[in-house]
């Protein structure tokens, strides 16, 4: 008979799921489940025992209140364990050591970048990005770097089989935002750049730049030694001070080699600066009226001074790492301590 069949099935069903009731909730869910008056399975039933031929009446009957009688004691017996709280003493060992919770948190790089960020943002500099697949044009030639520069080689340069590039520096954005917007321009620029080095303690081939360009009417080097030594300070505490030497790039004129106090013994002179006091950061310099050429901003009226940040050296300063590989290995031991 099919109404016997099903007591069977819910009678199946209500055992596996008293199993699994670890609280409170679950069993009122239960009780409404199968024994509420209006919709329970259990009272379903008993509707249906009117439709059946009389001779049955009586068995049918007799199964479906030993159905009843046997989910009632079970879900009181439940009650009562999850009341003192029995059942969950079964399933629960707390003498066991708890379970580490990891929980996420910034990557080194990130953390000195919103840093940098923000330290420029409040000089007035905004935030640009620019494509980390560039063209000729906009890595080397409008940078002015003359057509035999070895930055241009196969060696140095991931080259696409389209032509394109992965650019190795970040001054391209220069180019990019003076095309596309007059002076007064205050921006920085940081991403991702790449060149064909072999990994080591200093080197790998994707790292991180910081590009800085200002344009305006009366810009001055010292106005840029102003700014870099500001931000010197503003990362690294008020006892950095900040060196320029004479250097040289296609893109700027005069062109300057800039170092900071070194970090680590605040200019006395230790291993890590060989003595000198200094640590080598990057270059800058004043914009190559050829470069204003390239873009139609007029040398005459607008000077400018430019300058690029490795992003991993600063973090390397920041934190006295020793090897930039680390940034890259996601080693938990080395990414939690941020
Ligand atoms: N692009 C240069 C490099 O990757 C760094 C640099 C030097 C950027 C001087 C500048 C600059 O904007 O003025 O080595």
């Amino acid at each position: 008979m099919k109404i016997i069949d099903n007591i069977n099935k819910v009678k199946a069903e209500f055992e596996i799921e008293l199993k699994d009731c670890l609280d409170i909730e679950n069993h009122q869910s239960l009780y409404r489940k199968y024994l509420s008056r209006k919709s329970g399975l259990i009272q379903g039933f008993f509707k249906e025992v009117a439709s059946i031929p009389p001779e049955k009446k009586g068995m049918v009957g007799k199964e479906i209140n030993d159905l009843k009688l046997m989910i009632t004691a079970a879900l009181d017996e439940k009650k009562k364990e999850l009341e003192t709280g029995d059942s969950r003493r079964e399933l629960t060992d707390h003498s066991l050591p708890g379970r580490p919770q990891y929980i996420g948190r910034l990557h080194p790089l990130t953390i000195v970048l919103k840093e940098m960020i923000s330290v420029f943002e409040g000089m007035g500099f905004e935030v640009v990005t620019g494509p980390e697949i560039e063209t000729d044009f906009y890595n080397f030639e409008a940078l002015n770097f003359p057509e035999d520069h070895p930055a241009r080689d196969l060696q140095d340069t991931f080259f696409l089989d389209n032509g394109m590039l992965l650019r190795t520096h970040t001054s391209p954005v220069q180019i990019r935002v003076m095309e596309q917007q007059n002076p007064p321009i205050r921006i920085i620029a940081p991403g991702r750049v790449f060149r064909k080095d072999t990994p080591d303690a200093t080197h790998t081939p994707v790292f991180n730049q910081v590009e800085g360009l200002y344009v305006d009417k009366n810009v001055t080097l010292a106005e840029l030694k102003g700014s870099l030594l500001a931000f010197a300070r503003a990362l690294f505490g008020p006892k950095m001070d900040i060196r320029f030497r004479a250097g040289f790039f296609p893109f700027t004129e005069p062109s300057v080699e800039y170092d900071f106090t070194c970090v680590m013994c605040e200019g006395k002179g230790c291993s890590i600066c060989k003595g000198t006091g200094w640590i080598e950061i990057s270059g800058c310099g004043m914009v190559n009226p050829a470069v204003f050429e390239f873009v139609g901003i007029d040398p005459e009226e607008y000077t400018g001074f430019a300058w690029g940040m490795g992003l991993e050296r600063i973090a390397m300063l920041k934190y006295r790492i020793s090897d930039i590989r680390m940034f890259y290995e996601n080693d938990l031991r080395f990414l939690d301590q941020f």
